[in-house]
């Protein structure tokens, strides 16, 4: 039997991932002024036990005031870098690519975690609205977490894509080896490209090509910031979920993206207004993999898949089919963790545990023979 799609290497300019599983980037609200710390390592390592092929870390703040909550981590500054090699070093040590995603929050910043309830909690408590959020306008993003943004000028945007390139040339000097933009739910680059959120009148907004002009500036000073043999992905909204932006257009931006040197494009949907909750597309098994498919073959550039991907059987077909390149798993991995080793046996080809650590592997197939048949 040929080894399934899932367990192939795949290659991205001098970087190879040993198999195409991948951990969705997951904020977890654990950092101190934007810091890795014991708990991210924990966190993060395991999965590099569990052996994904790529291991994102949360997203990552190129400013302070780009965060989503007070406990997101950063690479806003020099003195992240140390605290990030920490985590790297593992992840490579471990056999999986160390990769990380930064972004602005923009107008979705300074809000709650995800968990928290604003209603019993004031907002000062909940950690929301401590800062003041920018924007493409001054339209906040509504109910129920709308700060409202201050509109950024064209001379600050400007900052904001300095600021873009400076975090990538740290991440490179953290080692990570794949750097993903956010573009995607809604956060700053995302408001800028629809027209619902950006009414602009400048070179910023307007037509498609005015409000993909800034988010297009922060992919190439990224490009020019980051090594040219390591990978870049953007992680897009293919749809806004509020009407203003469709896959016509992800497709048309995807095509300038790889113009500049994106490599994979990370295919999600939705976000841009209201709760962050809102539904886009019905969510059912695998309900944004046709937007990977239409974007792979719209713009013949590599996409990875992601939301509700559950088994290996359900990863392999979507290889199989040529709908993606990478499977990005999110909350099955917080569910299992070694989620890769077990997609691997229930595609039949680790039925001898080979792939595990060997202080684990080595026990795991002694045991096997000793379970109830
Ligand atoms: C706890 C949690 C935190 C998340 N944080 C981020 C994030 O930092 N960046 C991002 O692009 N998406 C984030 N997401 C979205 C996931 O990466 C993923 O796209 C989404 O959960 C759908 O995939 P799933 O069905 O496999 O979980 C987060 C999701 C969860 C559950």
């Amino acid at each position: 039997m040929s080894k399934p799609l899932l367990f192939t290497p795949f290659k991205m300019r001098g970087v190879v991932a040993s198999n195409r599983a991948v951990v969705s980037p997951m904020v977890q609200y654990r950092s101190t002024d934007g810091m890795v710390n014991d708990f991210h390592l924990v966190h993060l390592g395991k999965f590099a036990l569990g052996k994904f092929g790529i291991v994102f870390t949360e997203n990552c703040a190129i400013e302070p005031r780009g965060r989503v909550t007070e406990g997101d981590l950063g690479l806003w500054d020099d003195s992240q870098i140390e605290s990030h090699k920490r985590l790297t070093r593992f992840l490579k040590q471990e056999g999986s690519l160390a990769a990380t995603q930064i972004t602005h929050s923009g107008r979705k910043g300074s809000t709650p975690r995800s968990f928290d309830k604003p209603g019993e909690l004031g907002p000062k408590e909940a950690g929301w609205q401590r800062w003041q959020v920018v924007g493409p306008t001054e339209l906040s993003a509504g109910e129920p977490y709308s700060p409202a943004p201050r509109q950024l000028t064209a001379a600050e945007i400007g900052e904001i894509v300095k600021k873009f390139g400076a975090a990538a040339r740290r991440a490179d000097a953290a080692g990570y080896d794949v750097i993903e933009i956010h573009g995607a739910h809604g956060y700053l680059l995302a408001q800028f490209l629809s027209p619902i959120s950006n009414t602009r009148n400048d070179q910023y907004g307007g037509d498609r090509a005015g409000r993909m002009r800034f988010p297009l500036s922060a992919a190439k000073a990224v490009r020019t910031n980051w090594p040219e043999h390591k990978p870049m992905f953007i992680r897009v909204s293919a749809v806004d979920g509020a009407g203003g932006w469709d896959v016509e257009d992800t497709i048309a931006y995807a095509k300038e993206l790889k113009a500049i040197g994106i490599d994979v494009v990370d295919t999600s949907s939705g976000g841009l207004t209201g709760l962050s909750t809102a539904l886009p597309v019905k969510r059912s098994l695998g309900f944004q993999v046709p937007f990977a498919a239409a974007v792979k073959r719209g713009a013949e550039i590599p996409t990875m898949a992601v939301g509700l991907i559950l088994d290996g059987p359900q990863a392999e077909a979507i290889l199989q089919a040529g709908d993606a390149d990478l499977i990005a798993i999110g909350r099955q991995a917080l569910y299992d963790p070694f989620w890769t080793l077990h997609a691997a046996q229930e595609l039949g080809c680790d039925s001898d545990f080979d792939m595990w650590t060997p202080e684990y592997g080595w026990w795991l197939e002694k045991r096997k023979n000793n379970l109830p048949k």
